[in-house]
């Protein structure tokens, strides 16, 4: 891994192997961007692939110059990077060059989660200064090169060294220039029960963009800006993705101009945000995480999973086994009291359980959706000895304790909101857009979430917690603080974010045993800047097992498995009616941190023992499962979506799991062979199927790694057949919503 200075050309160029850069000073100082993307050997200049100088508009068209700082009104009237407006109100600025540093490891952001180096061999960062001289404005680009990852962080600081203050208008966290525009542009998303669909379009002249303004990243979009070649497929091609570690309202924007090159952008959302930088002071903005593949979007997949997973998360949960829980949401709703809450965990901790996790409705007087939010004091009515009485119950069982929580959130109808309705988002005089009854408390005010941070340390200090889940069930509409003047409220949105960054570091730095799940909705704040202090979150409300199949598909694209919780739950399912066999709830929720939101004590004989059968299933493969390599085999978004496969494989493709989804039965199917991927070529692997029951291995086989690859494993006809069945061309088909799990083991 090397940043090279090659000070005679005042060039840059970053090689590690796996990704490469190139950047220059320009003749007239402006910072130019030469090459993102395929490694390149770097050892000579490259600054033959862009010009010596920003000219600008003087050739009357506005020649499209790749800028690594685009400003506006100097001639690019592209998207920029920039925006800062002067004293004097003009937003046009003369970035020069003014120097640079390439240090070791890789330095953290002021109150922002970012990836990171455990040691300074894992990375190496380059910061270049960029002078404004008339408004003093200095601008740091820190860009990181990890080494042994097809990974580059970006993130800018920007500091006013003048003597008046200025006005930050936009300040992308990355931005960059591609010679060509023959991409496609992949985003993934959706809305509540339905998040993070792949959504997948040729580029076209102009801008098109995916964002949020709702001041979470949402359930909407996603901060994830993907492209890949026409013929990009999941494991071969060209591949380049963004990406941002960072929760509230953003922008993912890709722009075709008219001379076919491509700028993309990702950042904060310039829309609902501005930002005063008085003289002295410094604005940082998040972090953006670049990536590029080879190896298709599968390629894409490997090196976000294994950054986000290993150099984001972090904690003592970062790298342990994530519990099998049982949460009693969709168990009991709010209808529940001790006893009925420990005879659930008991009968779950019976079936293999690990993990019993308490949900809505424990604290104030919450019987409903309509009250109590903000007041975090133990509802005695449903739990007469507390917390404490609970925990112990439930400890006693052998089973960890998790509580839920929604922090951020107040409800007219609470203590708290009686004693501060000034604490709650809105512009005084005017009408609050009420959500699920509930307001949004400001945390953009430090003495909002220092009462907070107050009331939670106390109930996680009443008992032994486990685990937390903190939800955020509403978005954020009338935006306004009064800790703010009139001319800073375009800081609002910004600094809320900030608020809920300080109450998640406040608490896991004071309960570093504590595994943290992060949820808004499910899946509304499902984004890298979360994933920093949770290492897990809950995918999804909808629980149905073929909509799963689509949200895990999607949701795969950028985060890992040991990210994604996934729960089994009743049938009729809660959210779409659907019945599908406990089995394929199981196999789909599998590939993710397993649970069940369901009611054990409603289940069957039958089903109770298919349930242990899952659990111990599980928890043998679940090192592989929550760390293995995970690969889409086929996607519910390609064709006719009846099917998907998903397969994890161990570090030394000596262990997989293969899960086969098939949505609907149609008569006489067409042959169907599944080809694996990851697999050792040379190896034989033996192959056990599992039925519907989990009850145990069909027959096994033995099957060539390279044959499995190439050639692939039957689905239709099954390989290996099911006990005691008999292929006669037509008859095993077994209905709908069927599932099969393979299990792969190297001789
Ligand atoms: C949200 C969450 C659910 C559940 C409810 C409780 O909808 O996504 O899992 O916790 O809130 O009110």
């Amino acid at each position: 891994m090397t940043i090279r200075w090659d000070a005679a050309a005042r060039e840059w160029q970053l090689a590690n192997g796996r990704i490469g850069w190139a950047m220059r000073v320009l003749e007239n100082g402006w910072l130019g961007h030469l090459h993102a993307g395929a490694p390149l050997r770097g050892d000579g200049s490259l600054r033959h692939l862009g010009p010596a100088e920003f000219t600008g508009y003087s050739n009357r068209v506005g020649e499209p110059v790749a800028l690594e700082v685009p400003v506006p009104g100097v001639g690019d009237f592209r998207v920029p990077a920039l925006v800062v407006e002067g004293p004097d109100g003009s937003t046009v600025l003369d970035l020069r060059y003014a120097g640079h540093r390439i240090e070791p490891g890789k330095p953290e952001l002021p109150g922002l989660p970012s990836t990171y180096a455990e040691d300074p061999s894992e990375a190496e960062t380059l910061e270049i200064d960029l002078a404004d001289d008339p408004t003093g404005l200095r601008v740091t680009l820190r860009t990181t090169l990890f080494a042994d990852r097809p990974v580059v962080a970006r993130s800018t600081t920007l500091t006013n060294t003048g003597k008046a203050s200025l006005t930050v208008r936009c300040a992308m966290s990355a931005v960059l220039d591609l010679p060509d525009a023959a991409w496609h542009l992949v985003t993934t998303s959706g809305i509540w029960a339905r998040e993070r669909h792949v959504h997948d379009r040729a580029l076209v002249p102009g801008c098109q963009a995916v964002g949020s303004l709702r001041g979470a990243s949402g359930l909407e979009h996603n901060p994830l800006l993907v492209l890949r070649r026409e013929h990009t497929t999941e494991a071969t091609g060209e591949a380049l993705a963004l990406s941002l570690v960072y929760s509230g309202n953003f922008l993912a924007e890709a722009e075709v101009d008219p001379f076919g090159t491509t700028r993309l952008r990702i950042g904060i959302h310039p829309q609902t945000f501005a930002w005063r930088l008085e003289p002295g002071a410094s604005f940082t903005t998040p972090e953006a995480v670049v990536v590029w593949s080879a190896d298709g979007l599968g390629g894409l997949s490997d090196a976000f999973h294994g950054l986000y997973r290993e150099r984001l998360a972090r904690g003592r949960w970062r790298d342990r086994a994530r519990p099998v829980v049982l949460n009693n949401w969709e168990a009991t709703y709010f209808d529940f009291d001790h006893d009925r809450l420990v005879g659930i965990a008991a009968r779950a901790r019976d079936l293999g359980v690990e993990l019993f996790v308490l949900d809505d409705g424990w604290f104030g007087r919450r019987d409903l959706d309509n009250s109590s939010l903000g007041d975090w004091v133990v509802d005695r009515r449903k739990l007469p000895g507390g917390l404490e009485a609970l925990v112990r119950d439930v400890r006693a069982l052998g089973l960890e304790f998790g509580l839920w929580i929604e922090p951020e959130m107040v409800n007219p109808d609470s203590d708290l909101f009686r004693a501060h309705p000034e604490w709650a988002i809105g512009v005084p005089g005017r009408p609050r857009t009420e959500s699920r009854q509930q307001l949004v408390l400001d945390f953009s005010r430090p003495e909002v979430v220092d009462h907070i941070a107050d009331a939670l340390i106390a109930v996680l200090s009443s008992a032994p917690i486990d685990y937390v889940k903190w939800d955020m069930n509403r978005n954020i509409t009338e935006p306004w603080t009064p800790s703010l003047p009139a001319d800073r409220q375009g800081e609002f949105f910004h600094r809320y974010i900030l608020g809920v960054y300080e109450l998640y570091r406040r608490l896991t730095t004071r309960f570093p045993d504590i595994l943290f799940e992060s949820c808004a909705s499910g899946g509304g704040r499902f984004d890298p800047g979360l994933l920093a202090f949770a290492p897990q979150a809950w995918t999804s409300d909808d629980t149905d097992a073929v909509e799963r199949l689509a949200i895990q598909s999607g949701t795969s694209l950028a985060y890992p498995i040991s990210s994604m919780a996934a729960h089994v739950s009743a049938v009729p399912n809660h959210q779409t009616g659907r019945i599908t066999p406990l089995a394929t709830r199981a196999a789909v929720a599998m590939f993710g941190v397993f649970g069940y939101e369901l009611d054990p004590t409603a289940m069957s004989d039958e089903e109770q023992a298919a349930v242990r059968r899952q659990i111990a299933w599980y928890t043998e493969r679940r090192e592989l499962i929550q760390r293995g390599r995970f690969l889409r085999l086929r996607s519910p978004f390609e064709g006719d979506g009846n099917e998907t496969a998903w397969m994890v494989v161990d570090a030394d493709a000596g262990h997989a799991i293969v899960g086969h989804y098939r949505v609907l039965a149609h008569p006489m199917p067409v042959r169907n062979r599944l080809r694996l991927r990851g697999l050792d070529p040379a190896a034989t692997y033996r192959v056990t199927s599992w039925g519907s029951d989990f009850s145990g291995p069909g027959p096994a086989i033995e099957r060539a790694g390279d044959e499995l690859m190439a050639v692939g494993i039957g689905i239709h006809p099954p390989d290996p057949l099911p006990e005691g069945t008999e292929f006669d061309g037509i008859r095993l088909i077994y209905g709908d919503f069927h599932a099969r799990l393979l299990d792969l083991v190297r001789n």
